[in-house]
């Protein structure tokens, strides 16, 4: 197999802590190679050894492909009316999934999977290398199994979220339908899953039911992550850390025990600043975490409801700008951070050995991505040293 060198790259963001050039590892005036889908050599243009092919990417940047820990793909229609609803004064509540179910359930396996291809490709243009996303708008045993079936033929992570609201059929029975979900449906979608995840929230599964679901699914090879704190405070942080889910997520209601459990804990907090803003909702402060000496990871949340986009430098930016994060936090969380949330180590680094999934950006440095809000500067994504994605600028 050829070897590829890319040369003259303004500024390279390795998330290589060896370099001690800062968070990121940055290293400018930089060059890669990459073999056989692997980064095989790092360093600086003037250092770099021949190879078979050169590839010079002269004023631009680059940096490890985004890893988005947190997406929710499989769906039929969209919730625009309930997104104008919200912006006239209306109320976000876990109750509007419910929509989606319903269209879910009627689209054929076809019409699901070509939303789901349609939001890949559109995440692969935003500069994302790796995606997870899970189930959770069948809410039955056949549509939770050909949700997980479907998405598992565009990503190995792949989440079982049976326990996403209560379905209607199941209302006021909510006891009877966890026992559906840690039993019969748990046996059924878990040969297409890697992880179980739960809403953990009012209007939805409270801890013990939580609790239960993310045993059962445990108990199953898979492995936990959860939705919590999102409209309040409950015992979300606290179940996570508990049962060592690898990612707890939205995190938008923190108290300061919350913080505390999290530092003390392998569990990543992800945080999705796409939901605030489409639910016109305030931004948890970030700085609380960092400071405390949590992982954070940073994703879209892509679903129908509460945060339709598939673009990390739009969470970049609204990062920076409304949670507080340093642009250098913000590049980390979205890269290193989301490997850490799905527990990945061959992606979210550029170096030797690692997968060569990358970002170039039509930018001189990463700062761009939140300096420049909106601009699309994606020049070129790559996964396993090849191009998915090439603009035409
Ligand atoms: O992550 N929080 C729960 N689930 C989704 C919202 C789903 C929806 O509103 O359709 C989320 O924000
Ligand atoms: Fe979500």
């Amino acid at each position: 197999m050829n070897s590829v060198l890319y040369t003259g790259i303004q500024s390279l963001v390795t998330n290589d802590e060896s370099l001690e050039s800062g968070l990121l590892g940055e290293i400018k005036n930089a060059a890669l190679i990459i073999e056989n889908g692997h980064i095989s050599w790092v360093g600086t243009s003037s250092a770099a050894p021949e190879a078979d092919q050169s590839i010079s990417l002269e004023g631009k940047s680059v940096l490890p492909g985004f890893v988005d820990s947190h997406a929710h793909l499989v769906f039929a229609g969209d919730r625009a009316a309930e997104f104008s609803a919200r912006m006239n004064g209306e109320s976000y509540s876990a109750g509007g999934i419910r929509t989606t179910v319903a269209a879910t359930r009627a689209a054929s396996d076809i019409e699901l999977d070509e939303n789901i291809a349609r939001l890949a490709t559109e995440m692969y243009r935003s500069g994302i290398t790796t995606f997870e996303t899970k189930s959770g708008y069948g809410l039955n045993l056949v549509d939770e199994t050909r949700s997980l079936r479907l998405a598992s033929q565009h990503t190995e992570d792949v989440t079982f979220l049976g326990a996403h609201v209560v379905p209607e059929e199941f209302s006021g029975r909510a006891d009877d339908y966890v026992n559906l979900v840690c039993g019969e449906m748990l046996d059924s979608c878990a040969p297409y899953a890697k992880w179980i995840d739960v809403f953990c929230e009012l209007g939805a599964f409270d801890y013990d039911q939580a609790k239960a679901i993310l045993l059962a699914g445990i108990e199953s090879n898979l492995q936990p992550r959860i939705h919590a704190n999102q409209l309040s405070a409950g015992r979300g942080v606290e179940l996570a850390v508990e049962l060592d889910c690898a990612s707890a997520d939205h995190l938008s209601h923190l108290t300061d025990k919350d913080i505390d459990l999290l530092a003390n804990s392998g569990t990543v907090a992800t945080l999705l600043p796409g939901a605030e803003f489409s639910t016109r909702s305030p931004y948890p402060d970030a700085s609380r975490l960092f400071a405390a000496g949590v992982t954070v990871a940073l994703a879209t949340d892509c679903n129908p409801g509460s945060s339709y986009t598939t673009s990390m430098p739009f969470c970049i930016a609204l990062a920076v700008r409304e949670m507080k994060f340093s642009v250098e936090q913000a590049i980390w969380s979205a890269t290193m951070g989301g490997a850490k949330a799905l527990r990945r180590e061959d992606i979210g680094q550029i170096a030797v050995g690692k997968s060569a999934d990358f970002v170039v950006l039509d930018a001189p440095s990463y700062q761009h991505l939140a300096y420049r809000p909106g601009v699309d500067l994606i020049n070129q994504t790559v996964i396993s040293g090849t191009s998915i994605y090439r603009s035409n600028k």
